[in-house]
């Protein structure tokens, strides 16, 4: 696979999410399963793997850690700290240094590796200054804990601030055809600071693919329960958005979850998607879209019938909505 920069490292410029297989959109995979995807994920050529202290509460980094931790200098790591599960079990946002400290020993301890390459604050603390949260990471950075700090879901101000503090290599927020708003500021930020933006849920959390059509019967522990956009009445709208979608995949002679990750791939050179999957051939069939390439026509048409002024209801409810400090459309 082609690959992009991440402060000077090479990784392949398709990612993969790792979530999906502990946490997400329900359970995941067996175990069993989940191993044999990354490790089948490496020989297709995905060098960069996304994980998090949260996801399934420790459950992922383990996952990744046992299945590839083998394979250790064949693939850029990163995760995320910031969010977690405290000790009465209660999800929480926690950017204050000492937990951070911590929350970083437990996940190298769980990946069973001694550097974690990158490692994003997952989430802003509200009553933590970026300045103190990033400057524990910079002296995790110092002790040679981790190589590279990243932030997730943070506005282009944000991302100076921190950046000011100590050099940033990554940003992660949502981007894709259906949620535009780092294109009000951040992607420009990242560009002009010479930070790589991660696109997190590149294909829609499935719409884009075309293969989720009934948003009635999600698991329990599917996080799009609570989303608007995928609430039935919001949802039938938006799929009519895919009906000249497929069309246009059809035209670029891929299918609808390709196009979604070359039109990230085609936007910026700095962008770097990291599609999540629980299926061994939608993995290979992501990893192929480093080969599609869409023509001018068809980005130009892409631009005008998927972006904020066409799609459906918000990404995220309020309480979710409270948790990022992204720059948002209204
Ligand atoms: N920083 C953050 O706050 C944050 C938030 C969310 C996610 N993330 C990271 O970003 C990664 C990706 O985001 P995401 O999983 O939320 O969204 P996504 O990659 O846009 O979508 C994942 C969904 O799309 C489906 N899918 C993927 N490829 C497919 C294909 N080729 N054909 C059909 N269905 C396909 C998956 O189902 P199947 O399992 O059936 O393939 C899954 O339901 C995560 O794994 C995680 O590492 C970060």
């Amino acid at each position: 696979m082609k690959t992009r920069q991440i402060a000077g490292n090479d990784v392949s410029r398709i990612g993969l999410g790792c979530m999906n297989l502990s946490y997400g959109y329900g359970p995941g995979p067996d175990r069993g399963y989940g191993i044999r995807l990354l490790n089948e994920a490496l020989d297709e050529g995905y060098t960069f793997m996304d994980t998090a202290a949260l996801y399934g509460f420790g459950e992922n980094e383990k996952l990744v850690g046992a299945a590839i931790g083998h394979r250790r200098d064949e693939f850029f790591l990163a995760s995320k700290c910031g969010l977690r599960r405290n000790n009465e079990g209660v999800r929480e946002i926690n950017g204050r240094p000492d937990v951070i400290r911590e929350t970083c020993e437990q996940s190298l301890s769980r990946l069973g590796v001694d550097v974690i390459d990158l490692y994003y604050l997952h989430r802003m603390d509200p009553n933590v200054p970026i300045e103190e949260s990033v400057g524990a990471l910079a002296e995790l950075k110092a002790e040679g804990k981790i190589k590279n700090i990243g932030l997730s879901e943070v506005s282009g101000e944000i991302v100076r601030r921190a950046h000011a503090t100590h050099p940033i290599a990554a940003v992660q927020t949502e981007y894709s055809l259906w949620t535009r708003n780092p294109e009000i500021a951040v992607l420009d930020t990242c560009k002009e600071l010479g930070i790589a933006f991660v696109a997190f849920s590149p294909v829609g959390r499935k719409f884009l693919t075309g293969t989720l059509q009934d948003v009635t019967h999600f698991h329990e522990d599917d996080i799009r329960v609570t989303m608007p956009r995928f609430q039935p009445e919001t949802y039938e709208k938006n799929l009519e958005l895919l009906e000249e979608y497929a069309n246009l995949a059809e035209e670029t002679g891929c299918s609808m979850a390709q196009l979604a990750l070359a039109w990230l791939l085609q936007k910026d050179d700095h962008i770097i998607p990291i599609p999540g999957t629980t299926v061994i051939e939608h993995m290979k069939e992501n990893a192929a879209a480093d080969a599609v390439t869409i023509s001018d026509d068809v980005m130009l048409c892409l631009e005008n019938l998927i972006n904020q002024n066409t799609v459906v209801g918000g990404r995220y409810d309020e309480r979710a909505q409270g948790t990022v400090f992204t720059e948002e459309f209204a």
